[in-house]
């Protein structure tokens, strides 16, 4: 076996599947960084969307190629990095399973994501059949995703957090009854700030509307760009702006990491107005943007060669997968 580390991250397939700024800085950017120095697991996690989209559940299929082109235009490599569907790997079941046997529910109906999604299932009145076991079991399918390629290292963005931390409990636990199996997973969690803001200033998610994706045209980017909030008490453009509260300026920040010092000292000195920031804006992210979207359409115009990757990625997957499996059905004495 290769001494390499290997490394796993996925994401879901929810909604048409884009994905969209906040991936990009809060995970993806990460992927691509570490995928020359580990041996790199990508893969799309169509299973867990069934937590939320179970009742229609035929969009996942087409969600899931928009997400595997998504990653190969931001700069996976194919060549380097397994990039798969969680689905046509069931070893993710099988493990699921095993590690359902060793973890008390407890720890999961206290992980704060469970709490959050059954909280907000309750305001919206919808009863308790719709809290389903595999929605308790969410950071459990997660935990057999991680475990499954024994990762040593997970790169996701902040509110993944407490995922990463019950999937390092599950390992201990197991490691612990069976003898060592697991690596604990590191979380890999970028740094420069809690997450990227959406356009009304709360964290982008798909879930809030508030994106700007991967695949927007030029003109959306822009149109979303100028609908956008900015300091609330700057109305003209001499008033001073304040830079921290305005998602515009944040996002420079972000994409013009040379350059926004100079568009900031303007904006609290009251030199510049909205309107030219959120021009400048929508040029640096389109100049961004653009080799990403052209590379994405090619990717989707040809969903036979798309296809043929995955298979790719689950053929290397399962060969890692298999090794795992292996030794937990070995301590588990079903070999
Ligand atoms: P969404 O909130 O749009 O549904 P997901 O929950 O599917 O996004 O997140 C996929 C990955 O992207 C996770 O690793 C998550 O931490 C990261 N992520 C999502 N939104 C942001 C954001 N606004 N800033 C930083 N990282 C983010
Ligand atoms: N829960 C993750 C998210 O919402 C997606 C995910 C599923 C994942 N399995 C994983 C991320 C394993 C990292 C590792 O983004």
């Amino acid at each position: 076996m290769s001494d390499t580390k290997r490394l796993l991250s996925g994401m879901q397939p929810t909604g048409t599947g884009a994905l969209h700024l906040g991936n990009f800085e809060g995970a993806l950017r990460n992927w691509v960084r570490l995928q020359d120095t580990y041996e790199m697991y990508c893969f799309v996690a169509d299973w867990h969307s069934l937590t939320t989209m179970y009742a229609d559940p035929k969009g996942i299929k087409d969600a899931s190629l928009q997400v595997a082109a998504d990653y190969i235009a931001s700069g996976i490599a194919p060549a380097k990095s397994a990039i798969f569907r969680q689905s046509d790997v069931k070893e993710h079941a099988e493990l699921h399973l095993l590690l359902s046997m060793v973890t008390p529910v407890g720890w999961l109906e206290r992980v704060p994501t469970f709490k959050d999604k059954r909280d907000l299932m309750e305001e919206k009145g919808a009863g308790d059949e719709n809290v389903s076991y595999g929605l308790l079991g969410y950071p459990l399918l997660q935990t057999a995703d991680i475990l499954l390629y024994r990762a040593h290292a997970v790169p996701v963005g902040k509110d993944q957090a407490a995922h990463l931390e019950i999937s390092r409990e599950i390992a201990r636990r197991f490691n612990h009854l069976y003898g060592a199996v697991f690596p604990e997973p590191q979380a890999v969690i970028p740094e420069f700030t809690s997450a990227v803001p959406g356009l009304d200033g709360r964290k982008m998610s798909k879930s809030y509307g508030n994106a700007i994706f991967l695949s927007d045209s030029p003109e959306i980017v822009a149109e979303k760009v100028k609908n956008s909030f900015t300091t609330p008490t700057k109305i003209r453009k001499t008033d001073p702006g304040v830079p921290e509260h305005c998602v515009v300026c944040q996002l420079r920040k972000i994409y013009d990491p040379d350059g926004y010092k100079v568009s900031w000292d303007e904006d609290i000195a009251g030199e510049r107005g909205c309107m030219q920031s959120k021009k400048e804006l929508a040029e640096i992210l389109n100049a961004f943007l653009e080799p990403i979207r052209k590379r994405r359409e090619e990717l989707l115009s040809d969903p036979a060669e798309l296809e043929r990757i995955l298979q790719d990625g689950a053929v290397r997957a399962r060969a890692c997968a298999e090794i795992t499996m292996k030794q937990v059905r070995d301590v588990l004495g079903f070999a």
